[in-house]
């Protein structure tokens, strides 16, 4: 594909912060309030990411949040080498401030390259003091646009459900000053695994966020040490999905193996080299364990 087949494709997009700050809460009040398609399957299930929508200048725009527990994943795949996340959400209560997780996130974000969009979370509470939060991420050179920087903060309470959509709308405008978030959605896909499990009737299923092209049932897919044909996908309802473009979160069921987070995946022409590719990986993975062993 050249230039012209690109197309825009949402942030991806993981939130931070210090323990009890409100990163699940608020996780689960987008969730709630923003979720694509919340019609169409009842309740959400936990997919460890997902697509939530909200309105900018008239224009309806869709952001994927990785749901991930504290930073585990997010280190993991960077460790990995693998960048999942344009955006960081950074949280910090407005009651306790910047803490030293505070701080470790705001420094994983900056070593990955990820703007950073700060939620300053609990302003419901009466000693949330967002004006000292600001204060001190100034300190360590996170600067408030209002403040003459270029981050966004946005006061919300993740408990009230106050002013998410501020949030989200933080998020858009980040991406479209400082990222060219386009992919191809007409090549193969590739993208990573965001984390999978072994299901005791459905075999392996891996959550995967495609980063190009298109993923369809039916594609032979390397992922990991993993491969197979892609027998069903499953969006964050649980409702089956025939396809899935570039941002866009999936469960794929129909792998050989469970594959790790943060390894990617590939589509590949048919089976038997999706087999021989991930054979091949998995030989290259136990030598480089041997030799690791023998130092
Ligand atoms: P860890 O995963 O343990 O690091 O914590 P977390 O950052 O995910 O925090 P969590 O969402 O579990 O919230 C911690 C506590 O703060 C819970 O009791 C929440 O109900 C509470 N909480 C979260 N957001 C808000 C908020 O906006 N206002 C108030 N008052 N409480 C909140
Ligand atoms: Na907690
Ligand atoms: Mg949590």
């Amino acid at each position: 594909g050249d230039e012209s087949d690109l197309v825009i494709r949402p942030p991806v997009v993981t939130v931070m912060g210090h323990v009890d700050h409100g990163k699940t809460k608020l996780l689960d009040a987008l969730r709630d309030a923003n979720v694509v398609d919340k019609e169409a399957g009842g309740i959400t299930q936990h997919i460890g990411a997902y697509q939530v929508h909200t309105e900018v200048d008239g224009t309806d725009r869709r952001i994927t949040l990785i749901d991930t527990p504290g930073h585990e994943a997010f280190t993991a795949m960077r460790a990995r080498g693998a960048q999942a996340t344009d955006i960081a959400i950074l949280v910090v209560a407005a009651d306790d401030g910047v803490m030293p997780q505070t701080v470790e996130a705001l420094n994983h974000a900056r070593a990955a390259n990820v703007p950073i969009v700060v939620a300053v979370n609990k302003i419901d509470k009466p000693d949330a003091d967002s004006t000292k939060v600001r204060g001190q991420l100034t300190e360590y050179g996170l600067i408030p646009e209002e403040y003459g920087g270029d981050a966004m903060f946005v006061d919300v309470s993740a408990k009230a459900g106050l002013n998410l959509d501020k949030l989200l709308e933080a998020v858009v405008l980040t991406a479209d000053a400082s990222l060219d978030l386009r992919a191809n959605p007409t090549q193969d896909a590739q993208g990573l695994v965001v984390e999978a499990h072994l299901d005791r009737g459905r075999g392996p299923i891996a959550t995967v966020l495609v980063q190009r092209g298109t993923l369809r049932v039916g594609d032979s897919i390397v992922a990991g040490p993993a491969h197979g044909r892609v027998r069903a996908m499953l969006d964050e309802h649980g409702k089956e999905i025939t396809e899935a473009d570039p941002s866009r979160p999936a469960m794929v069921l129909g792998l050989s193996a469970v594959p790790g987070a943060g390894q990617n995946f590939i589509v590949v022409e048919d089976d038997r080299m999706a087999r021989q590719i991930a054979e091949k990986r998995e030989a290259r993975e136990r030598a480089a364990m041997q030799a690791k062993r023998r130092v």
